[in-house]
């Protein structure tokens, strides 16, 4: 990956005007804008948690054509046409204690949202926890997925990495006819899909990338009392899951309710027949999406 930290050096001056030897500058690496592009890999979130255990700066990205054994939520897979959907990976080392760690996999789900609208014109919501669904059917269009890196037993994670998935120009036969393909046609779609056309899937990468290094700046540099409130309020507001009758899945069971609200700790509020209860993980079905028929 190009070093583009170094970008700035150039000759300094003292407080005389005379000129010095060249000084190393204010760092000028932009993280989030220089991704390396890969054909094909088990799965960008492997390689990039790979890099991170090398010492990989925050702000590395990957990007792939497709994935051979890509990862979704919940130990699940991610199936991709090959070239048809952005396969991205993130690479973040949050100065944030770890219960606040959750705002990265949000920033990078809210960046899609505005890449889409921004790229394709496609009306999209994010529903809890990170997937983006088209409007106004509540068909998945991306899903992310955070892991951690660096634990060691005892030890607190050294680093995040964050995957997005996002469908854009899929062929007429994917997803393939079979039990994973059969349930991914009844609840994903793709952006050509939404919109009619193909989508310019390099500029959506230039957007998307951009948009989470506008949202994540704010984090990295100046504390998170504003920039986590930008954040959540722009969360709250693009979340189709509030205000729905939910079901949220969970290994234990299902649990049926109203959401309610987006905590500050990022889980969701849910008024249950028992009281409310809030979680931290989970699949969210929604039972009545606004204005649309039932979907998830
Ligand atoms: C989900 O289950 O909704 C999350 C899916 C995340 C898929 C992306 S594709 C790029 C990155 N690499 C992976 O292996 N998974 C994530």
């Amino acid at each position: 990956m190009p070093d583009e930290r170094l970008a700035g050096l150039r000759p300094g001056r003292d407080t005389t005007g005379q000129a010095t030897r060249p000084v190393a500058p204010s760092p000028v690496w932009r993280p989030f804008c220089s991704p390396e592009r890969l054909a094909e890999v088990p799965s960008t979130n492997l390689a990039l948690a790979e890099r991170a255990k090398e010492g990989a700066p925050e702000g590395t990205v990957l990007l792939a054509e497709s994935q051979s054994a890509g990862r979704g939520r919940l130990g699940r897979r991610w199936l991709d046409p090959p070239g048809g959907s952005i396969l991205c990976s993130l690479l973040f080392r949050p100065r944030l204690p770890l219960e606040e760690w959750f705002l990265a996999p949000m920033a990078v789900s809210l960046a899609a949202r505005a890449a889409c609208e921004q790229v394709a014109g496609a009306e999209t919501a994010c529903k809890w926890p990170n997937d983006l669904v088209s409007l106004p059917d509540g068909l998945k269009l991306a899903g992310v997925l955070a892991e951690t890196v660096g634990e060691t037993p005892g030890s607190a994670p050294r680093a995040l990495v964050v995957g997005i998935g996002l469908n854009c120009n899929w062929p007429a036969d994917f997803p393939p006819a079979g039990l994973e393909g059969d349930e991914l046609a009844t609840r994903a779609t793709s952006l050509d899909r939404l919109t009619g056309r193909p989508v310019d899937k390099s500029a959506l990468e230039a957007a998307l990338l951009s948009e989470v290094a506008r949202r994540w700046h704010p984090l990295a540099e100046a504390g998170l009392a504003p920039g986590k409130a930008a954040l959540l309020s722009e969360y709250r507001a693009a979340c189709a899951t509030l205000g729905q009758q939910v079901r949220v899945e969970l290994p234990t069971g299902a649990v049926e309710g109203e959401a309610l609200a987006i905590e500050e700790d990022g889980r969701l509020r849910v008024a249950t027949e028992v009281g409310e209860a809030t979680f931290g993980v989970g699949d969210v079905v929604h039972l009545r999406p606004k204005g649309a028929p039932p979907g998830r």
